[in-house]
């Protein structure tokens, strides 16, 4: 099966979603896109090297950036010509849900929503904001300033393998979440894990229960519900 799976800039949901997209990339044929957004916040994580590995799985996966694409999303158009089964999109910020709903289409991913029903390509949404109140969600590895005491030799700089550690900052386009600088750093300057919690507006969990309406669309909670949900 040809999968098209869209990631947006939510932090929220997304460490979820790259497993369960690793796991459909043993079975099947994968093009990843990005929101202009979503580039930035997978690469603040950590995680675009893992998205790297898994597109090189198969010769024919592929990733595809909003930058490329420019302002009339060609790719969007050729869903049903490229024979894509299934889009995913997850995670969906509040932003795309907002737009999805509105039917707007002037992103890549709100594009490529927009023409999976117009092609009738099943389409999977996991969206971030679900009810209103507070969430708990994680930061992207960071080095908490106030600890850092730019030390002359640096452990954790010295312990990291891709030489993402550059005191006081990560460069994240470089890290790979291996962990191994939390534990280096004497004065627990990195952070890999913090909490924080957050309020999902009214108007958000609204439009998420919105997106429930539209015709050919599966709103999912969690990124792991996809692996049930995925057409056959
Ligand atoms: C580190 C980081 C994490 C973010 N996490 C979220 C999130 O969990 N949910 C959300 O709706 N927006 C989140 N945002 C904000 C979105 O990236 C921003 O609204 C963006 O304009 C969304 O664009 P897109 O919908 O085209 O991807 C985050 C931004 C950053 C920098």
């Amino acid at each position: 099966m040809k999968i098209m799976w869209a990631i947006t800039g939510a932090g929220h949901l997304l460490k979820e979603s790259i497993e369960v997209l690793e796991k459909l990339s043993d079975k099947h044929e994968i093009t990843v896109i990005f929101s202009n957004a979503g580039l930035e916040v997978v690469k603040m994580y950590g995680y675009y090297n893992k998205i790297e590995k898994i597109i090189g799985k198969n010769p024919n996966n592929q990733v595809v950036t909003e930058e490329e694409e420019k302002y009339s999303y060609p790719l969007s158009g050729k869903l049903t010509y490229n024979h894509y089964n299934q889009i995913i999109i997850s995670p969906t910020t509040a932003n795309t849900t907002a737009k999805i709903v509105h039917a707007i289409a002037d992103t890549l991913v709100t594009n490529i929503a927009a023409q999976s029903g117009k092609g009738q390509i099943p389409l999977i949404i996991v969206p971030v904001d679900q009810k209103a109140g507070e969430i708990t969600t994680t930061l992207p590895p960071h080095i908490d300033r106030n600890l850092c005491q730019q030390c002359k030799t640096c452990s954790a700089k010295n312990i990291c393998p891709t030489n993402a550690i550059n005191p006081p900052e990560i460069d994240k386009s470089k890290c790979i979440q291996c962990l191994q600088c939390e534990n280096a750093c004497d004065y627990n300057a990195i952070i890999t894990d913090e909490k924080m919690k957050l309020y999902i507006r009214e108007i958000d969990a609204e439009n998420t229960k919105k997106l429930e309406k539209i015709e050919n669309v599966t709103i999912l909670n969690h990124p792991k519900e996809i692996l049930e949900n995925i057409i056959n």
